[in-house]
C-alpha cells in the first residue's frame, strides 16, 4: 500500500524522478503523503491551486498536528523558534503586493536586460579558463558560477567569503525539501542566523557605500512613504541573493547535460540560434529546477472529489505538471526545442507569486548554455555525473566533461 505514495527517498529517486512523478499522477493524484502535507501531481490541479487567491504562503497557518517535520522544528527549538522569514514568498497579501511592489521596483526588465553584456562577458572567460584547463566541472566552473557571481554584482554585494555563503544557501535550501532529518534542520537554522547577521552587516556596508546597484534601490525603495522595514528589507535581500543563484544552477547545469544525452536537439539549436529563447523554455519544462511549491489551505478544498483540510501544507509538484501528458500530449518525456507551447511550462509556478527572477534566469541561461553548446560541441563525459541529492532544487552537482 505504501508504494501507492509519494517517496522520494525511493532508490534513483533524484537521478530520475519522472517516472515516480508519473505513477503518482496516475495512482493517487490528490495524497496526503506518509510525512505529512498534501500534494497534487496533475497540470489542471496545480494551476487551479497556484491562481486560488484564498491559499496562503504564511507558515504559521499550519495545523501541526500530522505534520512530522514541523513537530521536528518545535522539539529541537522549543520556544525559541527563529521568527519566520518576510521575505515575499512566505507572506500573503497586503504585505506581499505591498512588498513585491517595491521589490519589482528595484528589478526592472530594463535593468536586467543592461546585463546582458556583463553576462556575456562572465561567460566568455570561464568557457576561455575551461578549454585551457581541456576538461571541466561544468556546474562548479559555469552553473554555479555565473549566476552566483551575477547576482553578487547586481546586489552590488562587497568582496566576501564566498564559500561561507554557498555553505549556507545549500544549508537553507534543504529546507524546501518535503521531508529532512534532524540534521538538516539544525543546520539551516544556524545558517539563518550567520546569513541574517552577514545581510544586515552588508546592508550597512551599503548605506554608507551606496552605488548604482539593486541593494542601494532596495533601501531607497519607497512609495506612497512606505519603506521596508529593516527586517523585511534583510529578508528580500536574502530571498533574492539565495533564490538568485540555487534554482539557475539547475538550469543550466542540468539543460547542458540533457542536451548532450539529446545531441539531435543540440545540434538544432547550435545551427540556429533563433531557437534560443523556446529551446530555454522547453528545458525549463523538461527539467523543472524548482519540483515544487507549497501553499498552506485556509479552508477545505477539494481536489478531483477528494477534501483537503483546513490548515493543511499542500505540494504543488511542479516538475509532475510540466510532464502531464493530459496538457502536453503524448510526446510530453520528449525534448523537444522547438515545441509550440513550451513557454506554458510551470517552473516558475503561477498566479501572484510567479517567479520575480524569470526573465534573468532564462537570459543567463540562454547565454551559458547557447556559449558552451557552440564552442564545445564535441564535449564527452570525463566521469560519471553526480546529482545533488535534493527532492525539491533538483539537480546535478558535478558534471565533469572532457572539452575536445
Ligand atoms: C531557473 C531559475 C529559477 C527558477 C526555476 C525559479 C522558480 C521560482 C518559483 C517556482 C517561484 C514561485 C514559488 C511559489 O510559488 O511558491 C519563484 C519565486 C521567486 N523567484 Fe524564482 N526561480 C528562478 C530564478 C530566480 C532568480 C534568478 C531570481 C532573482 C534574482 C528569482 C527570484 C524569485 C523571487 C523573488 C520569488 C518570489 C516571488 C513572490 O513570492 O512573489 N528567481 N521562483
Amino acid at each position: 500500500m505504501t508504494d501507492l505514495f509519494f517517496n522520494p527517498l525511493e532508490e534513483g529517486y533524484c537521478a530520475n524522478p519522472f517516472p515516480h512523478l508519473a505513477e503518482m499522477r496516475e495512482l493517487l493524484p490528490v495524497q496526503q503523503t506518509l510525512v505529512g502535507p498534501w500534494a497534487l501531481f496533475r497540470h489542471a490541479d496545480i494551476v487551479s491551486l497556484l491562481r486560488d487567491p484564498s491559499l496562503s504562503v504564511n507558515p504559521e497557518l499550519v495545523d501541526n498536528r500530522d505534520n512530522e517535520r514541523e513537530q521536528m522544528f518545535r522539539e529541537i527549538f522549543g520556544d525559541q523558534l527563529p521568527e519566520p522569514s518576510t521575505s515575499i514568498l512566505n507572506v500573503d497579501p497586503p504585505d506581499h503586493t505591498r512588498l513585491r511592489r517595491l521589490v519589482s521596483k528595484a528589478f526592472t526588465p530594463r535593468s536586467i536586460e543592461k546585463l546582458r553584456p556583463m553576462i556575456q562577458d562572465m561567460v566568455d572567460a570561464q568557457l576561455d579558463k575551461m578549454a585551457a584547463a581541456g576538461t571541466a566541472d561544468v556546474v562548479d566552473e559555469l552553473a554555479f558560477s555565473l549566476p552566483f557571481d551575477v547576482i553578487n554584482e547586481m546586489l552590488g554585494m562587497p568582496e566576501g567569503n564566498s564559500d561561507e555563503l554557498r555553505g549556507w544557501g545549500e544549508a537553507l535550501v534543504r529546507t524546501l525539501d518535503p521531508i529532512i532529518d534532524e540534521q538538516m534542520m539544525r543546520d539551516a537554522v544556524v545558517a539563518t542566523v550567520a546569513m541574517d547577521s552577514h545581510i544586515d552587516g552588508v546592508i550597512e556596508w551599503k548605506r554608507a557605500n551606496p552605488g548604482d546597484d539593486l541593494l542601494t534601490a532596495l533601501i531607497d525603495a519607497e512609495e506612497d512613504g512606505d519603506r521596508l522595514s529593516s527586517a523585511e528589507l534583510r529578508d528580500q535581500v536574502t530571498l533574492l541573493f539565495i533564490a538568485g543563484h540555487e534554482t539557475t544552477v539547475n538550469l543550466i547545469g542540468t539543460g547542458i547535460y540533457e542536451l548532450y544525452r539529446n545531441p539531435e536537439q543540440m545540434a538544432r539549436w547550435r545551427d540556429d540560434d533563433s531557437l534560443g529563447p523556446n529551446a530555454v523554455d522547453e528545458l525549463l519544462r523538461y527539467v523543472s529546477p524548482v519540483q515544487f511549491s507549497r501553499r498552506i489551505s485556509t479552508a477545505e478544498i477539494s481536489f478531483g472529489g477528494i477534501d483537503i483540510p483546513n490548515h493543511a501544507v499542500v505540494l504543488a509538484g511542479l516538475a509532475s505538471a510540466n510532464r502531464d501528458p493530459e496538457f502536453w500530449g503524448d510526446d510530453a518525456d520528449d525534448l523537444d526545442l522547438s515545441r509550440a507551447n513550451a513557454a506554458q511550462h510551470m517552473s516558475f509556478g503561477n498566479g501572484i507569486h510567479y517567479c520575480l527572477g524569470a526573465s534573468l534566469a532564462k537570459m543567463e541561461a540562454q547565454v551559458a548554455i547557447g556559449s558552451f553548446i557552440q564552442r564545445f560541441p564535441n564535449a564527452t563525459p570525463a566521469a560519471e555525473p553526480v546529482w545533488n541529492g535534493r527532492i525539491n532544487l533538483r539537480g546535478l552537482e558535478k558534471l565533469p566533461l572532457k572539452l575536445d
